[in-house]
């Protein structure tokens, strides 16, 4: 097809950029294997969203980042460095948006898989995602949804991973990390913190909880849109 088109449109130049990035760049880009990823699962996850439009008060879009997936090998990879000494724990994704890292989660030994996510239009996406991968996937594990302000939001007891994709800025981070010190120090016991793209960790590493800390580097995902920036993950635990 393609080449006759771009021929047929010599004679319209304007038109031409849009058909070249539509037919000859768009289809290999990391968002178009993204809606394909989706496509294949028949869930929606992809894309991007800002903060301004999300169903969120003003004071939450200023102290929060916009809505974009982990990519999927990446997610992945990064729980699958922990799960082996997390089994039958509580994963919970703080700012699980449309549920990609949740589904993905379902599929580990977990006992559940808990998503704290303050758009509850986010959170209706996911919970039709969620509903439909169970529905394919009847082993996974449990997964509940939970609409509000993760740094206000309690988190479950029992052990944890938990995992932050650069969720807010250093305001909100300072907010869930006292929360997340106070729920430890009301019930000592083994926490541990995937955060990728660790904008505000050093945050996190003060808050004098965490025993252990290790830096991940993540394989390239051909679905990740930030893949040039090859962003890392810090795993801390207590
Ligand atoms: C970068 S996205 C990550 C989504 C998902 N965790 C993933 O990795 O695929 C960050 C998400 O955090 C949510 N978020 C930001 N601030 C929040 C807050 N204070 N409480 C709950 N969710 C929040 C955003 O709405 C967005 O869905």
């Amino acid at each position: 097809m393609k080449l006759s088109r771009l021929l047929r449109h010599a004679g319209n130049p304007a038109g031409l950029p849009g058909l070249i990035w539509k037919n000859l760049i768009y289809p290999f880009s990391a968002q178009a294997a993204e809606r394909r990823y989706d496509l294949r699962l028949g869930i929606d996850t992809a894309g991007w969203i800002g903060p301004c439009d999300m169903d969120i008060g003003r004071d939450e879009v200023q102290r929060s980042e916009g809505y974009g997936a982990t990519p999927p090998a990446t997610a992945r990879f990064l729980i699958a460095q922990v799960a082996d000494r997390a089994k039958g724990f509580t994963f919970v994704d703080v700012g699980s948006g449309k549920g990609r890292v949740l589904m993905i989660a379902s599929q580990f030994p977990f006992r559940r898989v808990v998503g704290l996510e303050h758009s509850a239009a986010l959170n209706q996406i996911a919970a039709k995602n969620v509903h439909r991968f169970a529905a394919q996937h009847p082993d996974v594990a449990p997964v509940e949804l939970l609409t509000g302000d993760a740094t206000k939001l309690p988190l479950p007891d029992g052990p944890l991973v938990v995992f932050l994709f650069n969720p807010f800025g250093p305001e909100a981070v300072r907010d869930f990390a006292s929360s997340l010190k106070a729920s430890y120090t009301a019930a000592p016991r083994k926490i541990i913190c995937i955060y990728y793209n660790p904008t505000h960790a050093e945050i996190l590493a003060g808050l004098g909880i965490f025993t252990r800390q290790e830096q991940v580097v993540c394989p390239a995902d051909p679905i990740d849109r930030f893949q040039r920036l090859n962003l890392p993950a810090v795993v801390f635990e207590t």
